[in-house]
């Protein structure tokens, strides 16, 4: 795993500068993917010994070239809205799909179903006012296993406040409610939340989410969900992916009778893509220095909404010192309208084409038209 685990020398878009500064000088603001990248690492994980079925995250990144080229690595697709079923469903079979919504509508479920795809349910709503609905279907059950994970307290989704997966003291209730209904719970499934970097987080699930498989009595499959991080900051040590697999090994050994699911997003997609941006003005005020991005939160709001770090780099200086520092803005009517605050960056100047990296994730798909500004177009390489 050596080439996926490595923070590598030189991230794909410093070998094509060229071509992304030409790109980047006239046009407005674009998202660029490397779909190379992105089989990359979707061959890294399904290199994996243990997992038996591999689910990508499709709210990470939904372009439909980004699916396709996921879809042909084998995975199937997570999704968690009928819009994302039917995306997923113009690239695979039912059998590929995995519905996992929260506080979707009943016509939702229902529209999964016809699918045929895999439905999880993390509430007893459904199946106490739905009841017909679920009648001689299998289910899966979302339980929260009362702590979170994660980068950012956003992004935790389990424990006291989460509005995310059943309690664990409300399953027996949800059991009793599958029989009365003839719905068949035959999957478990825990998700704790996003950005993960130890290699441990899945295998304690898994063991949770296997000593829960004994109150019921025919579950098939288990699901630890996705969360697989990748480093952000250059002081974050990577997921170590050979432990990952090991630990999933091991914990697959002493429980081998469930088949093992996982539904990463953002490991596929985030280092693949960046948001491409011309600087529009600099300015000085008292002790700082701004360099103006024709990007800005519209575009990627991650680092307004999470303080989420993204490397910024002059495409088109790259080889000059970086000897400025700059607070990188963009042009939207906002204090929190910051891509990056005190980066060394050389010295900027109108019209030159700035990256902001590893924003292949949790990018476009978060992307606003607030100020009327129109988010950044899509562009696969
Ligand atoms: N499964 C479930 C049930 C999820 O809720 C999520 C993400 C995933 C899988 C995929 O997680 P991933 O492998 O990508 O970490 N916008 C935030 C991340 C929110 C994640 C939401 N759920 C960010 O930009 O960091």
């Amino acid at each position: 795993y050596a080439a996926a685990q490595a923070p590598r020398a030189t991230p794909w878009w410093r070998a094509r500068r060229d071509e992304l500064v030409a790109l980047g000088s006239s046009g407005g603001p674009r998202y660029v993917y490397d779909l190379a990248t992105v089989r990359e690492r979707a061959r890294a994980l399904r290199a994996f010994a243990a997992p038996d079925r591999w689910f990508y995250a499709l709210k990470a990144n939904s372009h439909p070239a980004v699916l396709r080229a996921i879809a042909d690595e084998g995975f199937g697709l997570e999704c968690v809205s009928l819009p994302e079923l039917e995306r997923a469903g113009d690239i695979v079979g039912g059998e590929r799909l995995l519905f996992t919504p929260n506080f979707a509508a009943r016509d939702e479920y229902e529209a999964a179903l016809a699918r045929g795809a895999f439905v999880t349910l993390d509430n007893l709503h459904p199946l106490e006012h739905w009841g017909e609905s679920f009648a001689g279907r299998d289910v899966i059950l979302r339980v929260d296993l009362g702590v979170g994970r994660g980068h950012h307290d956003k992004v935790r989704t389990g424990g006291a406040g989460s509005k995310f997966g059943l309690d664990l003291s409300q399953v027996d209730t949800f059991r009793e409610l599958a029989r009365r209904h003839g719905a068949r719970v035959t999957g478990l499934h825990a998700h704790l939340g996003s950005g993960i970097l130890d290699a441990a987080h899945w295998r304690e699930v898994y063991a949770q989410l296997a000593a829960l498989a004994q109150r019921f009595s025919r579950i098939e499959s288990i699901n630890i969900g996705g969360g697989l991080g990748v480093p952000a900051r250059h002081d974050e040590a990577p997921l170590d992916l050979a432990a990952l697999d090991a630990a999933l090994a091991e914990i697959k050994r002493a429980y081998p009778q469930f088949a093992l699911w996982l539904e990463p997003g953002r490991y596929l997609v985030a280092d693949a893509g960046v948001l491409l941006a011309r600087v529009t003005q600099t300015k000085r005020k008292g002790d700082y220095r701004y360099v103006g991005l024709d990007a800005g939160m519209n575009a990627l709001i991650r680092p307004a909404l999470y303080e989420a770090w993204h490397d910024i780099a002059n495409l088109s200086r790259l080889d000059d010192p970086a000897d400025t520092l700059y607070q990188v803005v963009g042009p939207i009517c906002e204090s929190g309208d910051v891509l990056g605050t005190n980066r060394r960056l050389p010295e900027c100047r109108e019209g030159d084409v700035v990256v902001v990296a590893q924003a292949g994730a949790y990018g476009a798909v978060m992307a606003s038209h607030y100020n009327l500004r129109e988010p950044a177009q899509e562009i696969v390489w």
